[in-house]
């Protein structure tokens, strides 16, 4: 029976192998399965990542140096966030050139080379694309601004007159996501009041005019330039907001309350969406490829698509459009295990509609960081390797977060060191991202931990002094840690591909506790009660999130055994 892990099995995780998916239990890729089905993508936020130069800021030759932690942890590939020029209002997202590299963060030289090396390790490489907006100091908004009400250069964006006898009141009700009115008023060059301009993020975001030919011309020209540059595939940014519905009608109270009402806002998931994205499809299957990167047919879009109604969401991922999206209902979904099974079980039907895989995640860049979401502390932890071993042994992709194989929790930063827009425009009442931004832990006893050079006062983000026993090294060693039980568990992963055949939970309606095949003769098992769960007796346990109690499985732990049943086939 094997628990957590031990020293001795961290040594001999092997890297990963060619394809992300299943081996059909030859051991050998299954061809005919496409690679990104069930893939583990690993999310770099390279500002926090590593960092190459000694500035204090994470980049792009500092994360090439890191991707050998990636090897050993066993992912399939990698999708870097923005690491374009940017001013920084919005974490990177508020792009000023979406075919550059911030200089703070390396050169294209260095883009190449780190694409390079994770094609040399056999890991994939995903970029961002960030279609609905722009920086405010992109040239097309400079020039936009520039001219006059009604030119064609304003027409890239979405500028409007306001209402009201003077102009002076918004063009509509709605709301930015950041909090506050999605509208700003611009001066003229004349100096007069002027016109509107429509962002559903922060005001230094202005948001494409996506009905504008320009627009889509040179976001086929921004795909083109990063697929010739080898990467494997998209994250697509806010892709259910790109157009918003014609005549821009009032969206009504409570916007930005309930996620379950997005699909019904007139600025999200509009059904123009789904000609856009057959044709992105079809760009990625077509262009050619450069050697390294996978051919064109196998390329991947993800959409981070904000949309929580699960047939519309299944849209997104429906055939000729874009292979996955991410599964926030999972993310957002509290520690119990009714809920847990209700999300898995709605999200499973809703992708298999439309014969696409749930891509599932833990966390993001956007969210509250696991062990700290499930209630901190031992509690928390303990949750959150439950939550990984349940995630993983799921059918489909996998999505981890940089730190998440680290167990770090959410950093309590200080006030003045906040830079997501989310705390101002929200009058300082919610903290907003930068909890989960704070730079990895790599080593050593104390900050910057092997993160920079620089001084820790000189890091982008103070790290916390209590993190020398979170860094990878420490973990390394220690048989019980997280980051053993993510190696082991992704390892273990790939061993026993997922089957074909329809998820099927078992379990209590109570939902105490519950428990699925992921096929190939892994059983998991998620204990959420009070009551220790007893083990099946021709139980092998692979692998466990806590140790058990006897031959019972203790609240909060998840167990992946295989049955001798199947042993015996
Ligand atoms: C996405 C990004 C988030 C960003 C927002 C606006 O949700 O993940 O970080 O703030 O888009 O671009």
């Amino acid at each position: 029976m094997t628990m957590s892990g031990t020293p001795d099995d961290v040594g001999s995780v092997p890297g990963p192998a060619v394809a992300g998916h299943g081996t059909g239990g030859s051991g050998e890729p299954d061809s005919a399965v496409p690679w990104w089905r069930d893939t583990v993508c690993y999310e770099i936020y390279p500002r926090s990542f590593a960092d190459g130069d000694g500035d204090g800021v994470g980049d792009l030759p500092g994360a090439t140096a890191r991707l050998d932690h990636l090897r050993e942890l066993g992912v399939d590939a990698v999708w870097i966030t923005p690491f374009y020029p940017s001013p920084l209002a919005d974490g990177g997202y508020d792009i000023t050139d979406h075919t550059a590299v911030a200089p703070d963060l390396g050169t294209q030289a260095d883009f190449d080379a780190l694409v390079q090396r994770a094609h040399a390790l056999g890991v994939k490489v995903l970029v961002d694309l960030v279609p609905n907006h722009t920086s405010d100091e992109h040239p097309w908004f400079r020039e936009g601004l520039a001219a006059r009400p009604g030119s064609r250069a304003r027409e890239r964006y979405i500028f409007r007159p306001g209402r009201g006898e003077n102009g002076e009141l918004p063009p509509n009700d709605w709301q930015s996501a950041f909090g506050g009115p999605a509208w700003t008023r611009v001066q003229e060059s004349d100096g007069s009041p002027g016109e509107w301009y429509l962002h559903l993020h922060a005001p230094q975001q202005p948001d494409l005019n996506w009905r504008d030919h320009e627009v889509v011309a040179d976001f086929e020209r921004i795909l083109k330039h990063w697929l010739d540059r080898g990467v494997d595939g998209f994250r697509v940014d806010v892709a259910h907001t790109l157009f918003k519905e014609q005549g821009l009608p009032d969206a009504g109270a409570g916007q930005h309350q309930d996620i379950h009402r997005n699909h019904l806002m007139p600025y999200y998931d509009q059904e123009e969406l789904h000609p856009l994205f057959r044709s992105w499809r079809a760009l990625l299957d077509s262009h050619p490829a450069p050697a390294g990167a996978v051919p064109p047919g196998e390329r991947v879009m993800v959409a981070e698509a904000g949309i929580f109604d699960r047939e519309r969401l299944a849209r997104y991922v429906s055939p000729g459009e874009m292979q996955q999206t991410f599964n926030f209902a999972f993310l957002e979904s509290r520690w119990d295990g009714a809920a847990m099974r209700n999300v898995v079980e709605q999200s499973v039907a809703g992708m298999q509609a439309v014969g696409a895989p749930v891509t599932w995640v833990l966390s993001s860049h956007d969210a509250i960081r696991p062990v700290t979401r499930y209630g901190g502390g031992q509690v928390g932890e303990r949750r959150a390797r439950a939550a990984a071993l349940l995630m993983l042994a799921l059918p489909g992709a996998a999505y981890v977060y940089q730190g998440e194989e680290l167990g770090l929790p959410q950093v309590e930063l200080a006030d003045d060191r906040l830079r997501d827009p989310l705390w101002e425009r929200s009058g300082h009442q919610d903290r907003g991202r930068d909890g989960c931004r704070v730079p990895l832990p790599w080593e050593g006893d104390a900050a910057p931990y092997g993160f920079s050079t620089a001084a820790p006062e000189d890091c982008w983000f103070p790290q916390p002094t209590d993190w020398a026993g979170l860094s990878a090294m420490t973990q390394e060693k220690d048989g019980d840690s997280m980051l053993t039980l993510y190696r082991r568990a992704l390892r273990l992963r790939r061993d026993h591909p997922a089957s074909d055949a329809a998820l099927k939970l078992d379990g209590p309606d109570s939902g105490e506790w519950f428990g699925f095949e992921r096929g190939s003769g892994l059983r998991c098992v998620v204990n959420f009660g009070a009551q220790p769960l007893p083990l099946d007796d021709d139980a092998d346990v692979l692998l466990s999130s806590a140790p058990l109690d006897g031959r019972g499985i203790p609240q909060d732990t998840a167990v992946w055994m295989t049955l001798k049943e199947y042993d015996s086939e």
